[in-house]
């Protein structure tokens, strides 16, 4: 590391116009509002749309481009990702933009990543996927900058390691990443070709040059990254210093002085100082400010300077410069203790936020956030243990304060400046003027996250700085800072208490036990913080790991402290393993296995082809409803929702700098027309609240704007008035509901069976368990793309809706009577939807409802993208539930009845709800019962309308069984898995449950699916294996489960239209919707399939001819829902039956031809029936007969997991399923069906916590607080087997479904913690705890780190001292 560096010098020219290049065309802005992002800019006045608004708050790289700009100090181009979404636009003067469009497109060629990404069917919705092509590219980018060798021809000097942590800090909700992770791994110079799963570009068993030929070529030397069009003119600094652009760059501290004191500041002026703009990512900001202080040209705020005393760090530098300096300096201090230091900040420093935010924010911003609005820092954290000062200056005082005294000043002025952040060197304590020789530094940081790689805000982060040394009675701690941050404070802070304790003490069982007591008094969270006994608990572990783990005794003296020697060995070598994985330096993911067996019965039918259109979405070409341009005129919406459950609105007001356009509420719905927001099977739900409010997040009005900021701006920041006077309390609980009797009705013939007596089921019982409980919670869809429509009225009082739709006839309907009109007087289009998972089913139509209001009232197009907020906010999610259980089995395992008492909290409108208590059956008949009975009650809430979420009702189902079996088991001492064998079904019995919907015998398939998945996994070695590592670990406990799933499901009635063109191309319409979820694919497949039994030459390519196109409710009535799994098969149907027609119709052309010219090809005989007028066009509405509507799926999965004591962290570990798709229509789509539903079941088992407020208002409304899984989260090692059971003759081309079942296969996780929890507890009871060690306790959904370390007990450390001190 230089001595010294900053940037850029301070001889900067002025610039008033804002310059920039995206992807190589040249902008020049002479005025912009400077609060403008990159990422409006680029959305709206651009056509590269490929940048998506995910969040808007740097959590899920949907907006992630790769900026470059040249660095006048080093005399080179930087390249580097950031999330354009929090990038305001005048911080880039000078910089070249690239967007995925910009890597390669449909025009000019795709790029390799755009290639592999479809090749290895890495893209289902394709919300994600430009996102995820640039986090890959700027990897890919700076590794050829790297001194690692060349790599062979066709890959990178990227790692395999490296790849996967590329996309670390991009959400997919689709996938489950594992075909992302292959696709990025494709190019990593150490990759094993072998370790890759499915693609398109070779077959099992290609040998190996075969695969190399086979993959698209990529060379890094053609991805020289675009900086041509600025670099001369940017070599020396030129700056924005723009009066109408109010965006100032001071290049020196005095004009930044001037510019902070100028009398326009005395005179009110708002001011604001930035670097990365991140911090809007978190504190949301609705001010506006007058003038904008770049500081990042400021030499003071990027310097980097070292000296003996330490090193000083501009707090300009951003995170990532800061990570890269430490590591170098690390790198040049091999072995001292500054190489400890610095490499543990730097790793530490890796897990903040993700890489795109780190490349832009700064040390300082971090740390003026955590001063000022008490932000939970890591950086501070870190700084604080090593002693760390800052030099601020704060009028025209420049003061130098620790950091200390720095967090417990009042927070900052706006106006005053943090320049640097001094890090102290450290050495061990000298004694007599030397080092003693004895002594050691240690040094240690800690985070409890629920993603081990960052992106997410820990519960409690920690460092470590102690100095300890050898002394004749043991190892004396001569000096300890401990520093504790995020844990619910206003500050990180030093427990100095426990410090002054620990100082001159040797260290022995009871300094621990007594230190550890007086940390628990030191981090305690302020009031109304979350988890905060668990927060506490992680305070006094990380303390115990660290002066017990980090090789204290074993380091400085050869292990003389024997007290502590047994756990120090197992804990030191954990650490050791912890900190290997935490690095990522090995690949997060093993290679997964995917089975597929394909068949050329249906051909193309069968064939794992990737996914239609799978390219132009990783390119960003593909055009979403957002994407869609404007029409001139256009107005965009946003909703002020209640924040009152039951109230009266008395009035509504804005700022008067952010008056909207107009308000749209109840009171502008035509007279002709109808307060109506959504329409279900069951009835309508309003649009806007009417006298009273019904829900927190009920809408209230829908305010217009001329940009949507503007009416986000308005919305947000409306004032409400509410009176809730002599209103009834609102209920909130299902336990409110059933005492003031509100609940839905469920139609008598959509209610379930109930199966055999339960009286007498019991009475043949050995145990009872009798009124056991289980809550389940909500989950959101966390769709890629938020809920969004475009409006636009046309001639005749028509209106035209872009919707993104799970079902544009529902919304056509509701938006014709919401005006008053008649149906043919609404259109509206679909043609692809970033996501739905049922959110997009009844949720779209108030949005599309909204617009088409507005636009109707105002006669202008309108448009809305809802922010994430307000989507998380109204959307509903999933049924919880309460359910009560009484269970009789005998003493072998066999359970007789079962009996459940079901509370579903269906919120404020029938919605789909009254199908839940028969979908749950559905799927919770998967055991044997004996006898079973239920009470089931759809209970009416003041909570949103819970609507269907992927497998509704099916997943609580599904998992209800496995809590009881584990009861039962734990009951009888027996191991769960033979307690599930003994209750698996027979044929005979799987009748008795499900009756005809079960089929013939031979399409029972789950004995053998049982049986195929326990082989696959090793299941009964790796239970002993697990069992022996359960042994010999204290700190880590691991849990392996099999479960199984039965899924039924109903095919629905779909429509469908093929016609052919005169040169031989064929248009496909379908009333199914591209979710993401490959319909469209598949109906190509069939379509080609369909029409090649002409037996024409030439039909070997017709699958390319087709095209599915946009869903359009006045070309293709009665499309219906996209919903339940079988939309695509009835989709294909209705399309074989189109193609039947056709094939009818041209069959007698065809055989004249033939006789004529011996053989015809396709093209001629289609222009021959064109000239011959043969109707070439076919409409079918295909309606399954009743024998066949309903069927069962199967499946059974096998999870392993590691549960870490200490924090509370499941790492799962292993995975493998086995699920039957009947003869797969597309293998590699279904395989993509079945990982996406499983990772996105894992999210509602283990990881996403929707929780409301005490109103019921929906409080985790970003990705702050709403965890989805991310890379680091999901199986290490995923081997899925698409089991092809043959031929199906009552299925469309003996397919089964895939799109919901393998979800609820995630239930096998959270068996596994389980378990793993279980033996943690086995062991808390042989350390003499009474409390927390009974072996029947429930585990909450979602298995949290908190709920997991609540079980495996909040005292277990003070329980292992005690017990080792009862001993000594
Ligand atoms: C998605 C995401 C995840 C994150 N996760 C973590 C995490 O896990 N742990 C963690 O510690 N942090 C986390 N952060 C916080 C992140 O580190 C800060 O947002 C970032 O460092 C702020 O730097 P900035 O340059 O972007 O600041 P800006 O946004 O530009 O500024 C932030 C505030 O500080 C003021 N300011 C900035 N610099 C100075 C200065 N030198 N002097 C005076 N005032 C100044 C600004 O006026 C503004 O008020 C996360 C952020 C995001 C967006
Ligand atoms: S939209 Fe920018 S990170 Fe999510
Ligand atoms: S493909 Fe990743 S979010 Fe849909």
């Amino acid at each position: 590391m230089e001595a010294e560096q900053s940037s850029p010098p301070p001889s900067a020219a002025a610039e008033d116009c804002l310059v920039f290049t995206v992807n190589g065309e040249r902008f020049e802005v002479p005025e912009i509002d400077p609060s403008t992002t990159l990422l409006e800019f680029l959305r709206s006045k651009t056509r590269f749309k490929s940048v998506k608004l995910g969040c808007g708050e740097g959590g899920c790289g949907a907006c992630v481009v790769l900026l470059s700009k040249y660095d006048t100090v080093n005399k080179k181009v930087e390249n580097f990702t950031v999330s354009s979404c929090l990038t305001l636009l005048c911080s880039i003067n000078g910089c070249s933009v690239t967007t995925s469009e910009g890597l390669g497109n449909s025009k000019d060629g795709f790029h390799p990543i755009h290639q592999r990404f479809a090749g290895f069917h890495a893209s289902q919705c394709g919300f994600c996927t430009p996102g995820m092509c640039m986090s890959l590219f700027s990897a890919l980018a700076n590794a050829e900058k790297t001194n690692q060798p060349q790599a062979s021809p066709g890959f990178s000097k990227l790692t395999v390691s490296d790849a996967e942590k590329a996309i670390a800090g991009n959400l997919c909700r689709c996938t489950g990443y594992r075909p992302i992770a292959d696709a990025c791994k494709s190019f990593a110079a150490d990759v094993d070709l072998e370790d890759l799963g499915i693609n398109s570009f070779w077959k099992k068993g290609d040998k190996k040059e075969v695969r190399l030929s086979r993959l698209p070529s990529y060379n890094p030397k053609d991805d020289t990254c675009p900086y041509t069009e600025l670099e001369d003119e940017y070599k020396s600094t030129r700056l924005l210093n723009s009066k109408k652009n109010s965006w100032y760059s001071p290049v020196t501290i005095e004009e930044l002085q001037n510019l902070l004191h100028s009398d326009m500041v005395e005179n009110g002026t708002r001011i604001k100082l930035v670097v990365g703009n991140t911090g809007t990512g978190y504190y949301k900001e609705t001010e506006i400010y007058d003038k904008y202080i770049d500081l990042r040209y400021i030499p003071e705020l990027s310097v980097v300077r070292k000296n003996n005393a330490g090193i000083e760090f501009g707090a300009a530098l951003p995170i990532s410069k800061v990570i890269l300096y430490l590591k170098e300096e690390s790198k040049a201090n091999e072995c001292s203790s500054g190489d400890l230091l610095f490499t543990k900040i730097a790793d530490h420093m890796e897990k903040v936020a993700s890489g795109f935010v780190r490349n832009s924010a700064s040390l300082g911003g971090n740390l003026v956030m955590a001063q000022r609005k008490y932000f939970p820092s890591d950086i501070v954290t870190l700084l604080l243990a090593v002693g760390s000062s800052v030099s601020v200056l704060a009028g025209h005082k420049h003061e130098t304060i620790t950091m200390e005294e720095f967090l417990s000043r009042p927070p900052l002025d706006p106006i005053d400046v943090l320049l640097s952040v001094h890090v102290p060197f450290h050495q061990p304590t000298r004694i007599d003027g030397s080092v003693h020789t004895n002594s050691r530094l240690f040094f240690e940081t800690y985070r409890a996250a629920p993603r081990p790689l960052g992106n997410a805000l820990p519960y409690l982060n920690a460092a470590f700085l102690a100095d300890i040394s050898c002394d004749k009675n043991g190892s004396l701690v001569n000096n300890i800072r401990l520093a504790f941050g995020a844990y619910g404070t206003k500050h990180a802070t030093r427990a100095r208490k426990v410090e002054e304790y620990l100082t001159g003490k040797i260290l022995s069982l009871r300094v621990l036990d007594e230190a550890i007591k007086l940390v628990k008094d030191a981090v305690v969270s302020e009031e109304g913080t979350s988890n905060a006994a668990y927060r506490s608990s992680l305070a006094v572990d990380f303390l115990f790991e660290f002066l017990n783990f980090s090789s204290v005794a074993s380091a400085i003296s050869g292990g003389s402290s024997e007290e502590l020697s047994g756990s120090v060995r197992e804990g030191a070598a954990e650490s050791i393993n912890d900190k290997i994985c935490q690095t990522g330096r090995p690949p997060l993911l093993s290679s997964g296995k995917q089975v597929l067996q394909s068949s050329r019965d249906y051909y193309p039918v069968g064939e794992p082809m990737p996914k239609f259109g799978a390219a132009i979405q990783a390119s960003g070409e593909a055009i979403y409803v957002d994407d869609i341009p404007s029409p001139p005129n256009c107005l965009h919406g946003a909703f002020i929702c209640s924040t009152k459950p039951v109230a009266r609105v008395k009035s509504i007001s804005f700022k008067s700098n952010q008056q909207p356009t107009a308000v749209i509420s109840v009171k502008d719905i035509p007279r002709e027309g109808e307060n109506i927001g959504s329409l279900a099977m069951f009835g309508s739900e309003p649009l806007f609240a009417d006298d009273l409010t019904r829900f927190a997040g009920d809408l209230i009005a829908f305010v217009v704007a001329e940009t949507q900021k503007n009416a986000n701006l308005a919305a947000k920041t409306a004032l409400v008035e509410y009176d809730t006077e002599g209103l009834d309390p609102p209920i909130l609980t299902v336990e409110e509901a059933v005492e003031r009797s509100s609940f839905f009705d469920v139609p008598p013939y959509i209610y379930p069976q109930e199966v055999g007596d339960f009286s007498k089921g019991m009475a043949e019982a050995d145990h009872k368990i009798l009124s056991a409980k289980i809550k389940l919670g909500s989950q959101y869809y966390f769709y890629m793309e938020t809920q969004t429509a475009l409006a636009v009225p046309d001639e005749d009082n028509c209106m035209v809706v872009y919707s993104s739709s799970q079902c544009p006839e529902y919304a056509h309907r509701v938006i014709a009577r919401c005006l008053g009109v008649p149906e043919h007087n609404v259109r509206v289009l679909t043609r692809r939807v970033g996501g739905g998972f049922g959110g997009k089913a009844l949720k779209a139509m108030p949005i599309a409802a909204a617009c088409a209001l507005a636009a109707h009232k105002l006669r202008r197009p309108v448009r809305m993208y809802l922010d994430r907020k307000t989507d998380m906010i109204i959307a509903g999610g999933r049924h919880p539930m309460k359910i009560t259980y009484s269970v009789g089995f005998k003493s072998d395992g066999k359970i007789t009845a079962l009996h459940l008492d079901i509370l579903i909290n269906a919120g404020i409108t029938s919605d789909i709800s009254p199908i839940i208590p028969n979908n749950m059956m559905g799927t919770l008949k998967k055991y044997n019962w004996g006898a079973l009975s239920f009470d089931i009650k759809v209970c009416k809430t003041n909570l949103s309308s819970k609507s269907a979420m992927r497998a509704p009702g099916e997943v609580q189902g599904s998992f209800i069984p496995e809590a009881i079996i584990e009861h039962v088991a734990s009951m009888l001492s027996m191991e769960v898995d033979s307690v599930r064998n003994r209750n698996l079904h027979t044929y005979e019995s799987l009748k008795l449950f499900y009756g005809s919907a079960s089929g013939e015998s031979i399409e029972f398939t789950l004995p053998s699916i049982w049986d195929k998945v326990g082989q696959s996994s090793s299941f009964d070695e790796r239970t002993a294996m697990v069992e022996q590592f359960n042994h010999s670990n204290v700190w880590r406990k691991r849990g392996i489960s099999r479960v199984p799933i039965v899924h039924e499901v109903y095919v629905r009635s779909a429509p469908g239209k093929v016609s052919i063109l005169s040169d031989g191309s064929i248009v496909v319409e379908v009333g199914g919707i591209e979710l993401g979820q490959g319909l469209w694919t598949k109906v190509k497949q069939v379509t080609a399939y369909a029409l090649s039994s002409i037996q024409c030459d030439g039909i070997e390519d017709l699958v390319e001819k087709v095209r599915v196109v946009q869903s359009d409710t006045l070309s293709l009535v009665q499309g219906g829902f996209t919903a339940g799994s079988t939309t695509s098969e009835s989709s294909c149907e209705a399309v074989r039956l189109c193609c039947n027609v056709l094939v009818e119709r041209l069959a007698p052309l065809k055989e004249k031809l033939q006789e004529q010219m011996g053989s015809v090809k396709w093209d001629v005989l289609i222009i021959q029936a064109h000239s011959q007028s043969v109707n070439l066009a076919a409409h079918s509405f295909f309606v399954p007969d009743s024998s066949s509507t309903q069927y069962l799926n199967y499946g059974a999965a096998v999870s392993e997991v590691e549960v870490n004591i200490i924090s509370g962290e499941t790492r799962i570990l292993r995975t493998d399923i086995v699920y039957d798709c009947g003869q797969s229509m597309n293998p590699a789509v279904d395989m993509g069906q079945i990982e996406g539903a499983f990772v996105q079941g894992l999210g509602f088992f283990m990881l996403e916590e929707y929780q409301t407020n005490s109103d019921g208002m929906v409080t985790a409304d970003g990705t702050w607080t709403y965890k989805i899984p991310t890379i680091d989260t999901i199986p290490k090692q995923f081997n899925v087997e698409v089991l092809n059971s043959g031929h199906h003759q009552k299925r469309v081309l003996s397919s089964k479904a895939s799109g919901e079942p393998p979800l609820l296969l995630a239930a096998s996780v959270h068996c596994a913690t389980r378990a793993a929890i279980k033996e943690a507890r086995k062991q808390l009871k042989s350390w003499g705890a009474v409390e927390g060690t009974d072996p029947t306790f429930q585990v909450d959904v979602p298995a949290t780190m908190p709920v997991v370390k609540q079980l495996c007990g909040l005292n277990t450390v003070e329980t292992y001292l005690q017990s080792l001190l009862s001993k000594s």
